[in-house]
C-alpha cells in the first residue's frame, strides 16, 4: 500500500488521483477550500484523525487501481462519457423496457402464490420510471458541461443557472444511491434473485435480468461517482484554487 505524506498539501494529494478527492470530500474535508492546505493541518482543523484519513487514502489508492490500469483516469473524458453512453447507458435503455415486459408476464401466471411480486412491481416501476430520465439528462446536460470543461478553460467559471458543476453532480450521485437501493430492495425481495421452486423459464429470466441490471448499474455508477465525477470535481478544485 503507498504510504502517504501527511505534510503534503490536498491539491497535490489529489492531483490525478479522483478516487482520493472522493473519500476526503466523503470525510468532510473540501479539497477545493484547502488545495494548498498541508493534510495533517486539514485534519485538524476538522478534528479527523491524520493517521486514520492517510490510511483510506492509501487504501483507496490500491482500490483504484483497476481503473488506472484501464487508463480511465488519463483517458480524455469526451471518450470517457462516449463508453458510458454506449455500453451502460444503452443498457439500461434496451433491458428496463424488456424486463418490465418480462415482469408483467410473471405477475400475471405467479402472483397469487408470489404476493411478494406485487411490491417488486411498484419498486422496479419506480427505478424505471427515474432511471430512463436520469441518463438522458446525463447524455444532454451533465456529460456535455463535464467534457467542455476540461477541453475549455476559459469556460471553467461559466455561469450555470443551476449552481455548479458539483451541485449537478451531487445530484447524480443520489439519483445512483437511490437506484441501487430499490435494486437492493428487489434483490431482497426475491431472495437474492434466486428463482423459487416454481420458476418458468419467463420468471428464471426475469431474475437473470434484474441479477445483471444490479451488476452493470453498479459498475456503471461506480465508474461515474468515483472515476468521471471525481476527476470533474478535481477540475473545479484546480480552477477555483487558481
Ligand atoms: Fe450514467
Ligand atoms: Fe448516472
Amino acid at each position: 500500500m503507498p504510504r502517504i505524506d501527511t505534510h503534503t498539501p490536498l491539491g497535490q494529494l489529489v492531483a490525478g488521483r479522483p478516487r482520493r478527492a472522493r473519500v476526503l470530500n466523503q470525510l468532510g474535508l473540501d479539497c477545493r477550500a484547502a488545495w494548498r492546505k498541508p493534510l495533517d493541518q486539514a485534519c485538524a482543523e476538522s478534528h479527523l484523525d491524520v493517521e486514520a484519513v492517510a490510511e483510506q487514502l492509501a487504501t483507496s489508492e490500491v482500490q483504484n487501481q483497476g481503473a488506472a490500469d484501464e487508463g480511465l483516469c488519463d483517458m480524455p473524458l469526451q471518450e470517457f462519457v462516449e463508453q458510458i453512453a454506449q455500453t451502460h447507458h444503452r443498457f439500461v435503455r434496451e433491458e428496463l423496457p424488456r424486463l418490465a415486459g418480462l415482469l408483467c408476464r410473471v405477475v400475471e401466471t405467479h402472483a397469487e402464490r408470489h404476493p411478494e411480486l406485487w411490491e417488486v412491481v411498484r419498486v422496479f416501476s419506480e427505478l424505471r420510471t427515474e432511471l430512463l430520465p436520469h441518463v438522458d439528462t446525463e447524455e444532454r446536460i451533465v456529460f456535455p458541461i463535464i467534457v467542455r470543461f476540461e477541453q475549455e478553460q476559459g469556460m471553467r467559471r461559466a455561469r450555470m443557472p443551476w449552481g455548479s458543476l458539483g451541485t449537478l453532480m451531487r445530484m447524480m450521485e443520489q439519483d445512483h444511491s437511490r437506484a441501487l437501493g430499490q435494486l437492493d430492495r428487489i434483490r431482497s425481495l426475491t431472495g437474492g434473485f434466486a428463482p423459487p421452486e416454481d420458476a418458468d423459464p419467463a420468471y428464471t429470466a426475469l431474475l437473470e435480468g434484474f441479477a445483471a441490471l444490479d451488476d452493470d448499474l453498479r459498475k456503471h455508477m461506480a465508474l461515474e461517482d468515483d472515476v468521471l465525477f471525481a476527476r470533474a470535481a478535481l477540475l473545479e478544485s484546480e480552477t477555483s484554487s487558481t
